[in-house]
């Protein structure tokens, strides 16, 4: 018997207020223009000053288990992706654990920027598969604004606040010839982009908190390239082609990036779930939003060929392949 990892339940949370690209145009030199046909972002929301990374988390991670029919009881582990931690320790997730008054099992942070959530997804479907847990709660939560150079018109217009969740679950697989479940998982990392895309503080370097700081156009030629080869690796590991994929469920960097990765697989746009319009770049949570979003509105379906992807500083990128 293999045992395997289903998505039981999804949730999410996005701060009230929301932040335009015109209000942005009057605290830097930008435009709404500019921004729309760069990044396809219209506006993002940003966490209240006194709302911190575990908050969004907690309010995600609540609605995931209402979405489940689950309670905090029933969750053996609590994986939660984010770059941006309430602070250096305790792990994000513990702030989670205790919240939902969770007093059994273990949790804790993984940090892959952008790439998080799916790495998270790959270390609680270990789990899983091992029989270590049986009911994880996914979290992939980030306060971007905390860390953005207000300043720099060049990044500062790209990233937004917001949490996603899931519970992911253990099942015995039946002999079923298509199995539901995570199929595959993908992960690279290749250290040497740091520059490209990193925070210019920490406790052990600089002892400050630090900014943002990024080479957009590199990035971006890397991100379309990694993304495609390891959406490519994944199809290839479970016999299949772009044509057997329901829903792509990628990382919401950019529009252009989504549609240059779209293009490069030959991928018609109308599978690729968007979501960067309205929540721009929220790093980890970007693809839990995104898919919670498709699905409450039942674009996904039962059985469904799902593929999320990402790619994010480091740089780390990562695809997994599920049948919903
Ligand atoms: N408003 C107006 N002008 C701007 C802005 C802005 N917000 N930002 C940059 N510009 C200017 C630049 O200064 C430059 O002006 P110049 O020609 O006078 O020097 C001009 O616009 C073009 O700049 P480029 O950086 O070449 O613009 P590009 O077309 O590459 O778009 C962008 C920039 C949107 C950042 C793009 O490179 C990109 O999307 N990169 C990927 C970045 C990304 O998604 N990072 C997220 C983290 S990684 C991830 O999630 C995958």
């Amino acid at each position: 018997m293999t045992r395997r990892s289903i998505v039981v339940g999804c949730g999410h949370y996005l701060p009230e207020r929301v932040v335009t690209n015109e209000e942005l145009a009057k605290r830097v030199d930008t435009s709404d223009e500019w921004i729309q046909k760069r990044t396809g972002i219209c506006e993002r929301r940003i966490a209240d000053d006194n709302q911190n990374t575990s908050d969004l988390a907690i309010n995600a991670a609540q609605d995931a288990l209402a979405s489940a029919g689950v309670s905090a009881d029933d969750i053996d582990l609590i994986v939660l992706a984010t770059a941006t931690p309430d602070e250096t320790f305790p792990a994000t997730a513990t702030r989670v654990q205790a919240a939902l008054g969770m007093t059994k099992g273990a949790a804790f942070d993984v940090q892959a920027v952008c790439t998080g959530f799916i790495y998270a997804l790959n270390v609680a479907d270990n789990f899983i598969r091992l029989g270590q847990a049986n009911r994880v709660l996914v979290i992939g939560a980030e306060t971007f604004s905390r860390i953005l150079d207000w300043e720099d018109r060049t990044t500062c217009v790209l990233f937004g606040d917001g949490a996603g969740a899931i519970v992911l679950q253990g099942i015995e697989e039946s002999g079923d010839a298509e199995p539901r479940g995570i199929l595959s998982n993908h992960l690279h990392s290749d250290g040497r982009h740091h520059d490209c895309l990193y925070v210019d503080g920490g406790p052990s370097s600089t002892k400050t908190v630090g900014h943002l700081r990024m080479e957009g156009p590199e990035v971006f030629k890397h991100a379309v390239n990694n993304m495609a080869s390891v959406l490519g690796e994944a199809l290839t590991a479970n016999n299949m082609t772009a044509a057997d994929i329901d829903w792509l469920v990628p990382h919401q960097a950019n529009k252009r990036i989504l549609d240059g990765t779209a293009r490069k697989l030959r991928l018609s746009p109308d599978k690729v779930v968007i979501t960067v319009d309205r929540h721009a770049n929220t790093s980890a949570a970007s693809i839990p939003l995104a898919l919670c979003e498709a699905v409450t509105d039942g674009r996904i379906q039962e059985r469904n060929i799902v593929v999320m992807e990402a790619m994010g500083g480091g740089f780390t990128w990562g695809a997994s392949l599920i049948r919903w």
